[in-house]
């Protein structure tokens, strides 16, 4: 049964997967990604021993596959780009505009932020040299950090903390020694987020379409839904911000990608920066 090479997906099994893909997860797969999805999973569906799309679809959405091989297939299928302080305005507002006025008011209750969809954890491990960097250089408070993909691999590979070091190379060397641990072996060029540091993130897999089922007591002073969106239609997004202003302090601020936005939506949210909302729902 095993065969090498590449399959083709016929229409029908394209037509199947990719509507469960948005109907479970928001993504919108038009015939158009069709090439991209047989590229992403034509190893996995060899590497299971099938030959053709339509015997991996039963198998996948099957009783055993859908425990022990659907969780792969989302991890193949979704688009994990990442980068630390990737769109670094939005890092500015939170020292410059944020931390100032937050220090000042609430000095005395932890500052809860979430990463909603933080692939392999540069977002996450990003908002916390922020954070700690201005704890050093101001007055200490207490933070949290939650952090959510849906992808198990990219949560695993935050959760680890380790990168190539050109993935760091970009910044400044008060940040690479405060924060990042070298290779004992120098050989090896990865560096690792210090212990101190991983342990101060805790990690959940949330489905932003269906899974804002954590308890309304975590309400988020800061939520960073950043590059995501941008793969569900205009309906889904609007969903998943109207549900997100439920987990976000009243005042609390959203952080959306740059192509982003909630332009012509119906959302309990007033623009303070470009792509950076304060939550008006009360
Ligand atoms: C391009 S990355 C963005 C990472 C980071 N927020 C950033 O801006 O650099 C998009 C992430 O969204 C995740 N994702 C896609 N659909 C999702 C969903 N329905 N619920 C939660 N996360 C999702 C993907 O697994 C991926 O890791």
């Amino acid at each position: 049964m095993y065969s090498s090479g590449f399959l083709k997906m016929d229409d029908a099994s394209f037509e199947k997967l990719s509507s469960f893909i948005t109907r479970q997860y928001g993504i919108k797969l038009p015939a158009a990604k069709k090439s991209m999805l047989e590229s992403r999973l034509n190893k996995k569906v060899l590497s299971l021993g099938f030959d053709s799309y339509q015997p991996f679809l039963a198998y996948i959405f099957g009783k055993e596959g859908r425990v022990k091989e659907l969780p792969n297939v989302v991890d193949l299928i979704t688009t994990n780009k990442t980068d630390f302080f990737r769109e670094p305005g939005h890092f500015e507002y939170l020292t410059q505009n944020f931390l100032p006025g937050y220090k000042t008011n609430n000095r005395h209750r932890p500052l809860k932020v979430w990463s909603a969809a933080c692939s392999t954890g540069e977002e996450p491990y990003t908002i916390l040299m922020v954070l700690e960097e201005f704890r050093k250089a101001n007055l200490p408070f207490c933070y949290s950090i939650t952090a959510s993909d849906i992808s198990t691999r990219t949560l695993q590979a935050a959760y680890q903390g380790i990168y190539s070091y050109d993935r760091i190379s970009m910044l400044p060397d008060h940040l690479k020694r405060s924060y990042f641990l070298k290779s004992k072996d120098p050989a090896n060029s990865c560096v690792r987020i210090k212990p101190e540091y991983r342990k101060k993130i805790s990690y959940k897999r949330v489905n932003l379409v269906y899974d804002l089922d954590m308890p309304v007591s975590m309400s988020f002073d800061l939520i960073f839904c950043r590059n995501v969106l941008i793969y569900f239609d205009k309906s889904t997004q609007e969903k998943v911000i109207n549900r997100l202003a439920r987990y976000l302090r009243p005042g609390g601020l959203l952080f959306l990608g740059h192509s982003e936005s909630t332009l012509g939506m119906t959302v309990p949210f007033k623009q303070v920066s470009p792509t950076i909302y304060r939550n008006t729902y009360e």
